[in-house]
């Protein structure tokens, strides 16, 4: 069952964001000497960056055993404002005494099928090397249409069972086709904590569906991300979970 965690407001969720990686931060340099995250795209995950980057959790959190990865890319070069990766080295990565090898972005300036196998070769080669196996965070949003990373409805990233990320085509009218590169779920399930931030009243009604209607992760792929071994999380703010009851 997974943990839902409703705030009023969006600065309180962006703390309680921030205090959970800094708590998972801490255990995990603890257990295993490093700490691997998977950063989200969008806009929801800026405001807990910004207090990641305050003295705070600067000095709480050992920068130099925190190892970076995303969820998700837009096939886009790093210094394009819709960069996932350029996004997180402004509002975060620039700001914390993170060495750059720590930094593993997916490479969306290629091809998205060579930048996906490229991503996927660094990730199989940097969980292979140990100590840790698996994310130890997964950070995630949910889209307008139940997306979640860039596994969008009726893609095929939803049903992958062994890649660890796939190129993905998608259109959002009126916007042009995009590329983009994905984790898909053996990985991100395979992580010992999964959290989503979701904040807003547009979104509520999507969010229902993907906590309360039945399985169908085709039209609802954040149904998908079901941690087999693992802590899933959804942070909230009160107007985001103002249908799904209690
Ligand atoms: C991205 C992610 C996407 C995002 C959701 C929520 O945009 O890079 O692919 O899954 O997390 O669309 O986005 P917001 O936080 O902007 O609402």
């Amino acid at each position: 069952m997974p943990e839902i965690e409703i705030y009023p407001d969006t600065a309180s969720l962006a703390l309680r964001a921030a205090e959970q990686f800094a708590a998972l931060a801490e255990y995990a340099t603890r257990k295993r000497g490093r700490f691997v995250v998977a950063l989200s795209g969008g806009s929801t995950p800026k405001a807990m960056n910004a207090l990641l980057a305050t003295p705070r959790f600067v000095d709480l959190i050992q920068w130099e055993k925190v190892f970076v990865f995303w969820s998700d890319e837009r096939c886009v070069a790093p210094e394009d404002p819709e960069s996932n990766y350029g996004n997180a080295r402004d509002t975060l990565l620039v700001h914390v005494p993170i060495p750059a090898a720590n930094i593993q972005r997916i490479h969306g300036e290629l091809s998205p099928e060579h930048a996906a196998q490229k991503y996927e070769d660094k990730l199989r080669e940097f969980f292979a090397a140990g100590p840790s196996t698996r994310f130890d965070l997964v950070l995630l949003g949910l889209g307008d249409d139940g997306h979640t990373a860039s596994l969008f409805p009726g893609t095929h990233g939803i049903r992958e069972n062994s890649r660890w990320a796939v190129a993905v085509n998608h259109q959002e009218p009126p916007l042009p086709l995009v590329d983009r590169v994905t984790l898909t779920p053996p990985i991100i399930n395979a992580a010992a904590n999964v959290t989503f931030l979701v904040t807003g009243s547009a979104k509520a009604e999507r969010l229902r569906q993907v906590l309360r209607d039945p399985y169908h992760p085709d039209r609802l792929p954040a149904q998908v991300i079901r941690p087999k071994n693992g802590k899933l999380f959804w942070l909230l703010d009160d107007a985001v979970a103002g249908k799904i009851g209690r």
